[in-house]
């Protein structure tokens, strides 16, 4: 049985940057309820009512995986590890973005899958590009056009697919015998013990745990056998699949990890109603800091046009009047406005100056990289906000 347990308000898609902020362009802003719940029998975490993926993935999909250095180095790495430890002849990536992790793969042995034509068009001239949403039908044309594929790997997509069904049925016909499917996805441990509740937005339909992904691939015939915590986008799980036990033994840090969340209560509804109490508190906690900073005429912008932050700025209503802007090295999100709060765009060159007092990290996820690249910044007594893990100045 699927139990309510936390209700965003109304948000925009996360994806949808406006050019202009005239009266026609805001009449066509679409919004959706954010309500997330948890299902009691398989212990599984989703928005209430997805949005259509066709209005989401279009070809003016905004996030490009490589604009991050963090990002750029953990694709490489993860590519070079995988390569060693299953050694595939054939790789296919799900949601292949611009081409960060496929482009460490020589080009014959890989196939990509990306729905948002903007971002095939990026790879299609290098590898083998399908500009199509992942299905049964498109899995059933690669293996017309290809052998099967001996390692599948998808970094931040599965979770965005509302048809799990579909994409497991999907992964199982194409997936060679003693092949491996990669998932890495946001972990609900790390949101549930850090507070991101900027995690959910319409993208994410689901948020994994290792519970949840073992009961679920196994509706399809598929076992989670191994498991890797990371780091990426505040706390990640690296799930390792295959299509029979035999081939692969279930490690001993999926077994304590199974443990560990079962600890933590994430197979119980109670965890998550403690969790809705501390968003509500930590929502309170940082309007009344930007408040505050405000009335002690303080400058106050967002570092990061984030997705996570549109849930946040829509959650608790902040908007122009506490910021002043955002500042992003996207260049499509440079001149836009943000989701639901409208607040300007700008690239760092010409917001991130003297004149900011505060930066609320819309980006908290590469907290390391941007103090280490804000040196300066930090030295002339400028200062950070954040609300993960609670709402503090850092
Ligand atoms: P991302 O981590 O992909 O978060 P989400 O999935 O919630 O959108 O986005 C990070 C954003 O922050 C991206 O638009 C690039 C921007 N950014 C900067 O502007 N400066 C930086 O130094 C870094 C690391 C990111």
């Amino acid at each position: 049985m699927k139990k309510n347990f936390l209700n965003l308000g109304n948000q925009p898609i996360a994806n949808s940057f406006l050019s202009s902020i005239s009266r026609s362009s805001l009449k066509k802003e679409y919004f959706y309820k954010l309500i997330i719940c948890f299902n009691t029998k398989n212990f599984l975490v989703s928005v209430k009512d997805p949005v259509n993926p066709k209005i989401q993935y279009t070809d003016q999909y905004a996030h490009r995986a490589s604009e991050s250095q963090t990002m750029r180095e953990a694709f490489r790495k993860i590519a070079i590890k995988l390569q060693k430890r299953f050694k595939p002849k054939k790789v296919m990536e799900i949601g292949s973005n611009d081409g960060v992790f496929l482009k460490n793969f020589p080009k014959k042995k890989v196939v990509a899958v990306e729905p948002c034509k903007n971002l095939a068009n990026l790879t299609k001239k290098k590898f083998k590009t399908y500009p199509f949403f992942w299905n049964k039908k498109l899995s059933k044309k690669i293996l017309n056009e290809n052998s099967k594929i001996d390692l599948i790997f998808s970094s931040n997509t599965i979770s965005h697919i509302p048809n799990l069904k579909e994409t497991f049925q999907a992964i199982y016909d194409i997936l060679s015998n003693k092949g491996v499917l990669v998932i890495e996805d946001p972990s609900l441990s790390s949101i549930i013990k850090i507070n991101s509740y900027d995690q959910f937005y319409d993208e994410h339909v689901y948020v994994f745990s290792a519970l949840s992904i073992k009961n679920i691939v196994e509706e399809f015939n598929l076992k989670l056998f191994d498991i890797e915590k990371i780091s990426n986008h505040g706390g990640s799980l690296r799930y390792y699949v295959c299509k029979q036990e035999k081939n692969y033994k279930l490690s001993s840090r999926l077994k304590k990890i199974l443990k560990d969340e079962t600890k933590l209560g994430l197979n119980n509804f109670k965890t998550f109603k403690k969790f809705a109490n501390r968003v509500y508190k930590s929502k309170k906690k940082l309007v009344a800091l930007l408040k505050r900073l405000k009335k002690e005429n303080k400058k106050i912008i967002s570092y990061g046009a984030t997705y996570k932050s549109t849930t946040v700025f829509n959650y608790c209503k902040i908007g122009t009047e506490y910021f002043s802007y955002i500042t992003d090295t996207t260049k499509n999100k440079q001149g836009k406005f943000t989701p639901g709060m409208h607040i300007p765009i700008l690239p760092p060159e010409k917001g991130f100056n003297e004149s900011v007092d505060y930066a609320y990290l819309g980006a908290w996820n590469f907290k390391k990289e941007i103090m280490k690249k804000e040196k300066k910044f930090i030295k002339r007594g400028g200062k950070f906000i954040t609300h993960v893990p609670d709402v503090r100045i850092v």
